[in-house]
């Protein structure tokens, strides 16, 4: 859909907060105002509408909403002192799990929106316009949002997310997503083409397909794999990533497409979440450390510069010393180029909150320090490893100095070189020359790529 007929008038500002699929809503969120006149404001100062976009999945997540929502009443007082409206809408997880209680403690909110009923968004805002009190939408509608939200209308830039599956069934102990996303489900192979297509047309280079289970999709036989296989035939589409991963679902197309398909990048995010079987049965993540090896394994014998990312927990209930120590074992023996860990966050009306073996905060900390430490190592022993070696990176931006640009490595590591723009949005071969914590330094392999 296009929205060139339409005139902006208003000005919306969305705040986001949590993961990737936050990122792509909140665009489509902005797609799905542009037709009543909504065109996207830099901050919420005198907006006509503010979206915040929040996530649930650890710590104190409500309170961080309640304490943005009273800075943004100050300013919808401003706006109304002036004679005018700031509509204050709080959609995502935080919505979807707490949205009574939003509406009780800020009933200043004009919308409560859950992420199933983004494509409702104008209807609420019309209700909201003509009436007081808030407007509540958690339920999870029989409609699919995607069968009625518009088309993606912003340039995506040289990178791209879309998202294919959303919702989750593994109910793994600590975690709300199964309650604030719902129930698994795939987009079908022909939509989400239709999308990647139009996404290249539009200049993305690269697609990062998204999902809470992604490597569950089946919106066509052969899965993941064989999505992966044809978006890998669109002209002009020169990588592919997927996230976020369960190990359960890793089947052996998917794995055999790592070694097959040159456009899917050797960069994988697998979480694992805990190195203890004993852990893992309690988070019900229903694999093995053992399980997980294996996996690591057969991946690297398909793709053998596969890179690993993976999330971790500490102290889930239960967790003993021995059962952290067999998390570090399994750190050691994979050996990751990047991850994510976590002190475990009781959430509520998880089964794990409810656990009467809960771990002292003091062990948490010092069971994330140490993990951080052995990450943060294998992390800098990689980026040092590309030292020397000449590899291919997608320009995505400018640089943090004048004169240089930006963009990803394979393995999805942030790349520095001293470079012209007009490299932004291609890909060129660059020599690493150092290598920092979170980042590595290159100059630029081939003179011609230089503009003349
Ligand atoms: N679907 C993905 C990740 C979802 S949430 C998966 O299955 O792995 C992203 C990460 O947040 C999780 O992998 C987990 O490591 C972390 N996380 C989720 N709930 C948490 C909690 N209650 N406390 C601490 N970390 C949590
Ligand atoms: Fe949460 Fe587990 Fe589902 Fe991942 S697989 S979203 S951690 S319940
Ligand atoms: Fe957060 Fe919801 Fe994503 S809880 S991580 S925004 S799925």
């Amino acid at each position: 859909m296009t929205t060139g007929t339409t005139k902006a008038t208003k000005r919306l500002h969305v705040i986001t907060w949590g993961c990737q699929m936050n990122v792509y809503d909140s665009a489509r969120m902005q797609d799905v105002l542009a037709p009543l006149g909504y065109a996207a404001a830099d901050g919420p100062e005198g907006a006509d509408m503010v979206i915040l976009n929040t996530c649930h999945i650890r710590d104190k997540a409500a309170e961080k909403v309640f304490s943005e929502l009273g800075r943004l009443r100050a300013l919808k007082d401003a706006k109304a002192a002036a004679g005018g409206r700031m509509i204050l809408a709080v959609a995502g997880c935080v919505a979807q799990a707490e949205g009574a209680e939003i509406v009780a403690r800020a009933p200043y909110v004009d919308v409560v929106l859950g992420p199933q009923t983004y494509h409702r968004l104008p209807e609420m805002v019309a209700r909201a316009s003509r009436a007081a009190g808030a407007v509540i939408e958690t339920e999870f509608p029989a409609e699919d949002k995607f069968d009625f939200l518009p088309d993606q209308s912003a340039a995506p830039g040289p990178t791209a997310f879309l998202t294919v599956q959303e919702g989750c069934d593994k109910f793994c102990s600590f975690c709300v997503v199964p309650y604030t996303r719902g129930a698994e489900q795939s987009r079908p192979l022909g939509a989400v083409l239709a999308e990647a297509r139009r996404l290249v047309a539009a200049g993305a280079r690269e697609i990062t397909l998204l999902g809470q289970n992604v490597n569950a999709w089946h919106g066509a036989p052969g899965g993941l794999a064989e999505l992966i296989k044809q978006l890998a035939g669109i002209n002009g589409l020169a990588r592919i990533r997927y996230t976020t991963s369960h190990p359960r679902d890793m089947d052996d197309a998917l794995i055999a497409a790592h070694g097959d398909v040159p456009q899917l990048m050797p960069f994988l995010h697998l979480p694992v979440q805990s190195g203890s079987d004993r852990v893992l049965a309690a988070m019900n993540r229903r694999h093995t450390a053992a399980d997980y090896l294996r996996l690591v394994e057969r991946l690297r014998a398909a793709r053998p510069d596969l890179a690993l990312s993976s999330d971790f927990i500490v102290g889930h209930p239960g967790e003993t010393a021995a059962d952290f120590a067999a998390t570090l074992d399994l750190v050691r023996a994979v050996g990751f180029a990047q991850a994510y860990s976590f002190k475990y966050s009781p959430r509520p009306g998880t089964p794990a909150a409810a656990a009467p073996s809960q771990v002292a905060e003091a062990e948490k900390d010092a069971r994330l320090q140490a993990l951080q430490a052995l990450l943060r190592a294998q992390q800098g022993a990689f980026n040092a490893d590309c030292v020397g070696r000449t590899v291919d990176v997608l320009f995505t931006g400018p640089g943090r100095h004048p004169g240089q640009i930006a963009g990803r490595s394979p393995w999805l590591q942030p790349v520095h070189a001293a470079a012209p723009a007009t490299l932004i949005g291609r890909i060129a071969p660059v020599k690493i020359v150092a290598a920092n914590p979170n980042s590595l330094s290159a100059t630029l392999v081939h003179e011609e790529h230089l503009p003349a």
